[in-house]
């Protein structure tokens, strides 16, 4: 990738390489979180991934294979026959060429001079999903003709049905057809969760002499139009589209005629628009976002801040707010990795920006896990336990497990690795009530708690009651058969975060109903009705103090899990060093990376971070040292974990170092980092480096502390929060910081440093 100019606000590509398709395709992917869509061409290349999908619409394609986020047809496809010679970057010269994506307004812009034989054409391709109607997306494309020589033009743009998720075809194809003489409709339907869709789309041509034709093909339906430029002169194509379903909130009617209807009132009525407007109108619900906290970093290094504008811009892309119903995908909604599934990523990377930036999309979040509590139910029924066990993969709230059950190949064996994570990656439930009780005290939101969180709450620790295993010779209960966070060790016993994050689970279950009954009896009772409290509690109660957690060595090294420490260790410089994230599979299998201390991702580290008193500083120092070498970084959500901590830690050079990195994983050099979409988790995670690492924001046992501690490489660094509805915003700078609210009478109370604070309007901490 190469950032031409030093721009704040863009990422731009110059010079086409079709090997590389995937990289932009994925950081310059558009998308209002309805519906997202990767930037591929309108022309076709065969090492393109042609992507687009609408949110929830989940389906299943076969028995044997889990549901996904069907990859919807293609509305941006455009081919142009120039003299007769189909146009691709593939042929001829290309020159000034630039594709570039304005993350403020979410327009992305495509040009260059194109010469074949004796053609020589500027093209100027525009495009955006607007952010102010969810279901509408427009592109407009101008064709100029740079020699003194009229150029003969076919453009054929319609709707191709074709595309597939890397083969499996998720539709029965649908009526298709022209109305009104105008608009253009397909309307497929998914084969298995039969959710209808409408394609609509309408073009605008302005060019002379032009003579148009109707074409259909299987899966395809389109326009084919025919002109000559004159020398010098230039054409537009203007094309205007939308995607319904049947499933959108936000219509009353789900009848497909109906949902026609809906469609071709809208395209007739933004006829009166032009395509600048309809821009225009996104751009100004865009400007709300980053109107809201903006972020400033003063530092020479540019990329810092167009790194935070580029984790804002997809993580709003790719989150549903509209519907609680649907949640993040770890893709997000940019490719076909991992199937538009929501994970842990969620609660633990991407939820704290919006509990502290827009609360309300967080409520949504975790209200999708309230709904979610009949899917966990059924997950923890199927193996054999109480409560709620929540999905390690999950799409519809109620769905339940839904991670695939077969993936990669194994070097040894030649045959595909079985995916354990769906049976015993079971920190997620954990996970899932840490984010909803984050959510709950940064918001302050008393009717979610009462609602839900406090279901949740309860029913998870219910989970980790029937989870618990009682070893008789060591008088403990264990937790046995799982993966932590470090999804490079299978079957271990006694995952240190696994452990202590059950054991905070169960502990804050147990003092939440005592604090109830004392001082909210009634909705004590309603739930205990719900659950059946009473037993439950009594047996946590008996089992709580003797959960077995992990004790720190005579190293002072808390052991990952039981056997950890005794594997052998090898030198992992060469894996370290690699752009791409497998180089350690090419060389062994999970079986021989489960008998080494190698580590994927932050594992006990993520505690140490997450729960930060549980250890004193010179312990955590220890555990850094040791875990660190032996991490790969493989997953994408490990490296801000690492800057943060070590920031913590005081290791601010090192801790920069981190956050470098991780800005890069999608944004940075290495071409192939994003094939299968944008790294959801790390987006998350580069708001979480600045604003907990460097701004040093934390949400403690329910307490807000706030210590801040810049990298050498910035002067300053403002940020903005939202905390119980007051909204805060905060300016650190070398020697100190200070903080503003409106003065109205809500005091904000937080800790800096072992010190309590009160903030009214202003102040200042030097
Ligand atoms: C990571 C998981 C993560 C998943 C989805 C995996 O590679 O190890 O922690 O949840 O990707 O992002």
């Amino acid at each position: 990738m190469n950032y031409v100019k030093e721009n704040l606000w863009q990422i731009e590509e110059v010079g086409f390489d079709s090997r590389y398709l995937g990289k932009t395709e994925s950081i310059m992917a558009l998308g209002n979180g309805y519906l997202g869509s990767r930037s591929a061409t309108e022309e076709h290349y065969t090492t393109e991934r042609r992507d687009t999908f609408v949110a929830g619409t989940f389906n299943k394609f076969a028995e044997n294979e889990v549901s996904e986020l069907p990859n919807i047809p293609d509305m941006w496809w455009m081919d142009f026959i120039i003299n007769g010679e189909i146009f691709s970057l593939e042929k001829g010269i290309t020159s000034n060429f630039s594709k570039r994506l304005n993350l403020k307004n979410g327009e992305l812009i495509r040009e260059f001079d194109w010469e074949f034989a004796t053609i020589k054409l500027h093209f100027t391709f525009r495009r955006f999903v607007s952010k102010a109607r969810r279901h509408y997306l427009s592109s407009f494309v101008t064709v100029e003709n740079l020699t003194d020589i009229p150029i003969s033009i076919q453009i054929r743009s319609g709707i191709d049905g074709q595309v597939t998720n890397s083969g499996s075809q998720h539709f029965h194809e649908g009526e298709k057809g022209l109305v009104n003489g105008k608009y253009i409709q397909m309307m497929p339907q998914t084969n298995e969760s039969e959710i209808d869709f409408v394609f609509t789309i309408g073009h605008r041509l302005n060019a002379k002499n032009v003579s148009e034709r109707i074409e259909m093909g299987r899966r395809q339906i389109f326009m084919n139009y025919f002109f000559d430029l004159p020398s010098n002169n230039s054409a537009t194509i203007e094309k205007r589209m939308s995607v319904y379903t049947s499933i959108d909130n936000d219509i009353s009617d789900h009848e497909i005629s109906e949902i026609r209807e809906t469609a071709i009132s809208e395209m007739e009525a933004l006829e009166v628009f032009s395509f600048e407007e309809l821009l225009q109108e996104s751009a100004e619900k865009w400007s709300e976002i980053w109107e809201k906290h903006p972020i400033e970093i003063e530092t020479e290094n540019f990329k810092d801040q167009l790194a935070i504008h580029f984790a804002k811009y997809h993580l709003h892309i790719m989150t549903p707010a509209h519907n609680e119903h649907m949640n993040i995908g770890a893709k997000g909604l940019s490719g076909e990795g991992y199937k538009g599934h929501t994970f842990w990523d969620t609660e633990i990377f991407m939820l704290p920006y919006f509990n502290f930036t827009h609360p309300e999309i967080a409520k949504s979040l975790v209200t999708y896990r309230y709904l979610g509590l009949d899917g966990a139910h059924k997950k923890a029924r199927n193996n054999g336990y109480e409560g709620a066990q929540y999905p390690w993969e999950a799409a519809n709230p109620t769905d339940g497990e839904v991670t695939p059950v077969w993936g990669a190949a194994d070097i040894v064996t030649g045959q595909s690795t079985k995916i354990w994570s769906g049976f015993i990656e079971q920190h997620i439930t954990s996970d899932v009530t840490f984010g909803v009780k984050q959510y709950i005290d940064v918001t302050g939101d008393q009717e979610f708690t009462e609602q839900k969180a406090y279901e949740i709450l309860f029913d998870t620790a219910k989970f980790w009651g029937s989870r618990l295993e009682y070893n008789t010779e060591k008088d403990y209960y264990e937790i046995k058969d799982v993966i932590g966070p470090d999804e490079y060790k299978e079957h271990v016993n006694n995952n240190a975060y696994t452990n202590y994050t059950a054991h905070w689970n169960v502990t804050y279950a147990l003092n939440l109903a005592k604090e109830l009954k004392e001082h909210d009896p009634e909705t004590f009772e309603r739930l205990n009705q719900k659950l059946e409290l009473d037993n439950v509690l009594a047996d946590l109660a008996r089992k709580v103090d003797k959960i077995f957690l992990p004790q720190p060595t005579d190293e002072g090294i808390i052991p990952q899990d039981d056997s950890y420490l005794s594997k052998k260790t090898i030198d992992l410089t060469k894996y370290k060093s690699k752009d791409g994230v497998d180089g350690l599979f090419h060389d062994y299998n999970l079986e021989q990376v489960n008998e080494m201390q190698i580590t994927k991702q932050a594992d006990v580290l993520l505690l140490l971070y997450l729960f930060e008193g549980l250890f004193p500083r010179e312990m955590k120092l220890k555990n850094f040292e040791y875990y660190e070498p032996k991490t790969t970084h493989d997953s994408s959500l490990s490296l801000s974990t690492h800057a943060i901590l070590s920031a913590d830690l005081g290791k601010l050079d090192e801790s920069y170092e981190f956050f470098e990195k991780a800005c890069n994983i999608d944004m940075g050099e290495y071409m192939k980092s994003s094939d299968d979409g944008i790294h959801a988790g790390s987006l998350g995670g580069i708001w979480q480096m600045i604003v907990f690492g460097y701004g040093g924001v934390r949400m403690i046992d329910g307490k807000l502390r706030i210590e801040p501690h810049l990298p050498k490489a910035w002067n300053k660094l403002t940020y903005g929060f939202d905390y119980h509805g007051e909204s805060i915003t905060v300016v650190v700078m070398k020697e100190g910081f200070e903080l503003t609210k409106e003065d109205n009478g809500n005091d904000v109370v937080f800790f800096s440093n072992g010190e309590a604070y009160t903030l009214k309007n202003k102040l200042s901490i030097l």
